[in-house]
């Protein structure tokens, strides 16, 4: 979603704005921009379209020591040159970047106009600098302060003074901003990766924090304006992950390291003599391990689909109760918080708004709310209760991939805890354990058959409607499945349970259908070859993900793609790759931008 960079310090920041926003595009953007202090006056460059299309209309000669820069994902206005940040203040001396929704605009919009004031864009943010403008009497510092009483919503805000060079305001609510500390130079971002190759040293903002930054110092205060100490952190980050390496797109490339990623979710992990997990930060004892009677589940997106893969684990494995919630629905339904449940909140980028709302109300209420991140030191990470980090390394592509299979390993590691205090006995307990160590290399052979993959999607990839059908653990594999393919590809497509299609969906099929079938052979495996039969004889296209062998289910199908067996609780490991694999040749089939699929933001920080 739209991104923040800011620069002050001895360098000639323009550079550095633009390399930070094009380290920033990943997360998704329709427009962008920088503002700049040149020769004593605030400059102004944006553009909807690419960040190479608002670099290409900077002058040659633009130099400065302090400026502001901003990718822009549309919320409120459309995705035009106008819209764009930086907004400037009516007479042109300050200037903000913003991230998040002002709720209040309209309300303070309308206040202003009355006062006199014209706006010229028609973003919620261009208010900010207005207020500035209208609280400013000598003191940049201040007017910022006053500014900020009037706002309403969610923000991580930068603001830059035409007749202050040596210092930024920064603000944060709801929006993360992160600072980055060097030499005679201070950065400021909403994400680390912004300004990496220049300073490990950060300072992590909370939020209802102000700062002030000077190309030396940063003060912080808490929203009465009382100081608050804070530490420079060491981040201890590998960025050679941010590169693609050899894969055309860093979707392919996700994809082909899960069999690492996966190892490094349970790495140091497993106990084996007792067939069990360790989950150190869940901070938990086994005495509160025990007390815990149900676990509830808030995520978005892929995650939610980890969540609720988790949830046929635990209460099958472990035989806990679990249920899991859409986030953006848990926040507002006044959730029920019961007595003895412990709560999950998933997320790979550990800033996704409806999490963190939803995961504040459970804790508001008195919840202990744990959370499963991938972004180290991220606020649902940082706010959570305790937890566990997937390890995934950084996902840059839009589409997840190797964090799902992540969630998903640290929430079987957690059933099997629960599992081996509950019914699991040694035995079985030391077999999943096998099993799912094993699981890295079946990854690789999967891996090692994407040439069949490729064919079979490009095959079908003049086709606009594809059906994902699973039962039991397998239905949260097809949601996703569903789910990779309709954001890379915009190909219609739709994850059901198989048992459902009878009750309305069927009536979809006709020989234009493709519908993808998930089949490891479970307690579910007869029922869905029934609902292969009846798709079949609708006439549907069959292509399926099974066993390698699996002779009936391939008798049926027009199409399969082979996996190497494995345990049913593990299975979604295995048979969510074939369809990561064909949503990105579907999607490279029709000449889509693969790892920024239009209209989507890699996290999703506002509501
Ligand atoms: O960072 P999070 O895991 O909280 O993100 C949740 C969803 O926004 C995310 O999974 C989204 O659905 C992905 N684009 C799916 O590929």
């Amino acid at each position: 979603m739209c991104g923040i960079v800011g620069y002050i310090g001895e360098k000639n920041c323009v550079n550095i704005l633009v390399e930070g926003l094009k380290r920033l595009e990943y997360r998704g953007y329709d427009s962008s921009g920088i503002a700049v202090i040149y020769r004593n006056s605030l400059k102004i460059f944006k553009k909807a379209g690419k960040i190479i299309q608002m670099e290409s209309s900077l002058p040659d000669n633009l130099n400065s020591k302090i400026g502001i820069a901003h990718t822009r994902w549309a919320t409120h206005g459309e995705a035009n040159d106008i819209n764009a940040h930086p907004h400037l203040s009516q007479n042109n001396k300050f200037s903000i970047v913003h991230n998040g929704i002002i709720e209040n605009y309209s309300v303070l919009k309308k206040k202003l106009e009355a006062e006199g004031y014209k706006f010229k864009t028609q973003t919620d943010s261009e208010v900010i600098a207005y207020l500035i403008e209208k609280n400013y009497k000598d003191d940049f510092e201040e007017a910022f302060y006053k500014a900020l009483e009037k706002l309403e919503g969610a923000y991580g805000i930068v603001a830059l003074c035409e007749d202050n060079p040596d210092f930024l305001m920064v603000a944060r609510k709801g929006s993360p901003l992160i600072l980055g500390v060097g030499n005679d130079e201070m950065f400021v971002a909403s994400d680390v990766s912004a300004f990496l190759g220049h300073t490990k040293q950060v300072v992590y903002l909370d939020d209802y924090e102000i700062t002030k930054i000077e190309k030396n110092n940063f003060k912080i205060k808490d929203f009465r304006l009382s100081d608050i100490a804070r530490d420079v952190k060491l981040l201890d980050l590998d960025t050679s992950a941010s590169d693609k390496g050899d894969y055309s797109h860093f979707m392919l490339k996700e994809i082909f390291e899960q069999p690492e990623s996966i190892k490094r979710a349970f790495a140091g992990r497993l106990i084996e003599n007792f067939g069990t997990a360790k989950l150190g930060g869940l901070n938990l004892t086994p005495q509160d391990l025990f007390q815990i009677e149900r676990v509830g589940i808030y995520a978005c997106g892929t995650s939610y689909h980890a969540g609720l893969v988790g949830s046929y684990i635990l209460e099958e494995l472990a035989r806990i109760s679990a249920y899991v919630e859409i986030s953006s629905e848990a926040r507002y339904k006044n959730p029920l918080i019961e007595k003895g449940t412990i709560f999950f909140a998933i997320s790979q980028s550990g800033e996704t708004a409806d999490t963190l709302f939803a995961m504040r109300e459970a804790q508001r209420k008195g919840a202990k709310v744990l959370g499963i991140c991938n972004v180290v030191v991220s606020t649902i990470a940082r706010e959570s209760n305790g937890g566990v980090y997937v390890h995934s390394g950084p996902e840059i592509a839009v589409a997840s991939t190797k964090a799902f299979t992540s969630q998903i390993t640290v929430l079987f590691l957690y059933a099997l805890l629960m599992g081996r205090m509950r019914d699991v006995s040694l035995q079985t307990g030391k077999k999943l354990i096998n099993e799912l160590k094993m699981l890295p290399e079946k990854i690789q052979t999967i891996l090692n058959s994407v040439d069949k993959i490729d064919e079979i999607a490009v095959k079908y990839s003049k086709l606009n409607n594809y059906l994902f059908l699973g039962r039991g653990i397998s239905y949260p594999v097809a949601l996703e499945g569903a789910l990779k393919l309709k954001e890379i590809s915009y190909r219609h497509s739709e994850g059901i349970a198989a048992g459902e299609i009878k009750h309305g969906p069927i009536a979809l099929v006709d020989e234009e259908t493709p519908v993808i079938f998930i089949v490891p052979q479970d307690n579910t495996y007869d029922k869905t070859i029934s609902n292969i039969e009846e798709v079949k004889a609708r006439k549907g296209k069959i292509i399926s993900v099974c066993f390698e062998n699996d002779q009936k289910v391939k008798a049926l199908s027009d199409d399969y793609i082979e996996i190497p067996e494995t345990n049913s609780f593990l299975s979604p490991l295995l048979t969510v790759i074939p369809l990561q694999l064909f949503a990105y040749y579907t999607a490279r089939a029709l000449g889509c931008d693969i790892d920024k699929p239009r209209n989507l933001a890699k996290s999703v920080t506002v509501e």
